[in-house]
């Protein structure tokens, strides 16, 4: 028996060295669009403009980057290791950081210099291997993630989060890794996908999220956040066969909505792990949508609505209660083309941009109207245009709104650059479907992050934040509008070219 282990072994070795030599690629020239490899540490900026008094914190984005080493590069964007940038605005001032976040895989690239890892899209030669030494060691340490989703607090912790657990801990004044962020309860801990877009309900201070138990019995399970420690408190789980990829997820004053897509996966190929793990999700447009519908307070599913258009989105913008009825918007693509294809290598700057800006140009900004105890009632579009990372007032967050913040997420070409083609970023108003822009040429804009006014009441009054990515010029600032009339009201120019990121937040100034 021994001797048959020892060949497996070896065998993955060997398969695993073959594939390493076609992962690698060779000599591919950096791009301004994901590559960074320098840090910077509370760096003063000059500010063209004026920054408003009340705004005083720390706006920190969180996001892969693409780093080059002597001829190898990663495998794929979204498997960068991440980097968090913060701006943080004291009286007027503005100063910025920048960090890698010290996880397992930023060790493998800078220390050891290998590119060979596991991730979203990217394969790794050890994946089986590594599986095997994670199950024996996961009690002993958990490893350093590379969380490069988004950022957030959980117990008064400031943290760097992902897919898979455990969330990293860092510091909010030098954006260093503190280490992962231990949860002390029974919820499961292995084998799991979590969503980065955990919800905060202002209103009743809670936050909750939801995780995905893979196995032979997989399950969707639902729980809040301890305000104080790090503790999971369960509030339901729904029984699945063939967990769907679901990014993000809505939530209500009383309920929690999980619109499972038909991109679905069969646990037993993620447990093999003969794939990068999203090329083991598969689309099922015959099974249609099904829109699960989950009491917070009980915890039990109290309906399951399918419906027959079968849809795939990344983010949920904010759901309500009106009348009985849950209101539901979301930014939806007709398939799961655009994801399913992550992981395709050797393609040119150009043949993916354009990749993703066909499928982008597909996105709608839709309204369901669902009775939480029969059917979806209404389904409209609200806009029809190619939008994405779309932000809203997050004290609206389970309640009534009208402004929605989103950008045009397709890629500039290289062509585009010289041609002044844009790429805007809207302000939405979801009740009139009144759109205003701001736009500039050869720049391509980040997410949009709503900072509301502390002294007023009014949904828009505040300021939208931005890295914006000037591919022309080579070089990235942080643009602030004013969120009323969605005019640029200061500028702030970062010492170096900010890649594309994913998700960031406004975090208050700490005395
Ligand atoms: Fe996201």
């Amino acid at each position: 028996m021994k001797y048959i282990n020892f060949l497996v072994v070896l065998v993955i070795i060997g398969i695993g060295f073959i594939g390493y030599r076609f992962m690698t690629k060779k000599n591919k020239a950096s791009s301004i669009v994901s590559d960074l490899n320098t840090e910077v540490t509370q760096q003063s900026l000059v500010v063209e403009g004026s920054i408003p008094e009340w705004l005083n914190g720390s706006f920190v984005r969180n996001g892969p980057v693409s780093v080059q080493i002597n001829d190898q590069k990663i495998a794929h964007w979204f498997d960068g290791p991440a980097m968090l940038h913060g701006f943080t605005f004291r009286n007027g001032a503005v100063s910025y950081t920048n960090k890698f976040l010290r996880s397992k895989i930023y060790e493998k690239i800078f220390v050891e210099g290998s590119f060979n890892y596991a991730g979203f899209a990217t394969k790794s030669r050890f994946s089986l291997w590594e599986k095997i030494a994670n199950f024996f060691t996961w009690n002993a340490e958990p490893s350093i993630q590379n969380a490069n989703v988004n950022v957030g607090t959980i117990a008064n912790q400031y943290v760097a989060l992902t897919e898979t657990p455990l969330p990293v801990r860092f510091d909010i004044k030098t954006l260093d890794t503190l280490g992962a962020l231990k949860f002390q309860d029974d919820l499961p801990k292995k084998n799991i996908f979590e969503s980065a877009h955990m919800h905060y309900d202002m209103k009743k201070q809670e936050k909750i999220n939801y995780l995905i138990k893979y196995g032979r019995e997989s399950k969707y399970v639902f729980y809040r956040y301890n305000a104080e420690k790090p503790y999971r408190e369960l509030i339901g789980e729904v029984a699945v066969d063939k967990p769907a990829y679901m990014h993000s997820f809505a939530l209500t004053e009383n309920y929690i909505v999980l619109v499972e897509f038909p991109l679905t996966v069969n646990p037993i190929d993620l447990m093999i792990m003969a794939k990068p793990y999203i090329k083991n999700f598969s689309w099922h447009p015959e099974q249609g949508t099904n829109f699960l519908i989950i009491d917070r307070k009980t915890g039990k599913l109290v309906n399951k609505i399918k419906d027959n258009d079968p849809f795939f989105a990344f983010h949920h913008v904010n759901a309500y209660e009106k009348e009985g009825k849950i209101v539901l918007d979301i930014v939806t693509y007709p398939d799961a083309d655009l994801i399913v294809a992550f992981g395709d290598l050797n393609k040119s700057y150009d043949e993916e941009n354009n990749h993703i800006n066909q499928d982008a140009k597909r996105t709608k900004l839709m309204r369901y109207t669902v009775s939480p105890v029969t059917e979806i009632i209404d389904s409209r579009v609200l806009l029809d245009e190619p939008i994405e990372y779309p932000r809203i007032n997050e004290q609206y967050n389970t309640q009534p709104y009208r402004y929605v913040y989103a950008i045009d997420p397709r890629r500039l070409m290289l062509s585009d650059v010289q041609t002044g083609v844009l790429r805007p970023m809207y302000k939405i108003d979801t009740t009139t479907g009144n759109k205003v822009l701001w736009q500039e040429s050869g720049v391509l804009p980040g997410e949009p992050v709503f900072i509301p006014n502390p002294h007023s009441d009014k949904e828009d009054e505040g300021v939208v934040v931005n890295i914006i990515l000037d591919v022309g010029k080579q070089r990235a600032f942080l643009l602030i509008l004013d969120g009323q009339s969605f005019k640029e009201i200061a500028r702030v120019y970062a010492p170096h070219a900010i890649p594309l990121g994913l998700h960031g937040q406004f975090f208050k100034l700490q005395k």
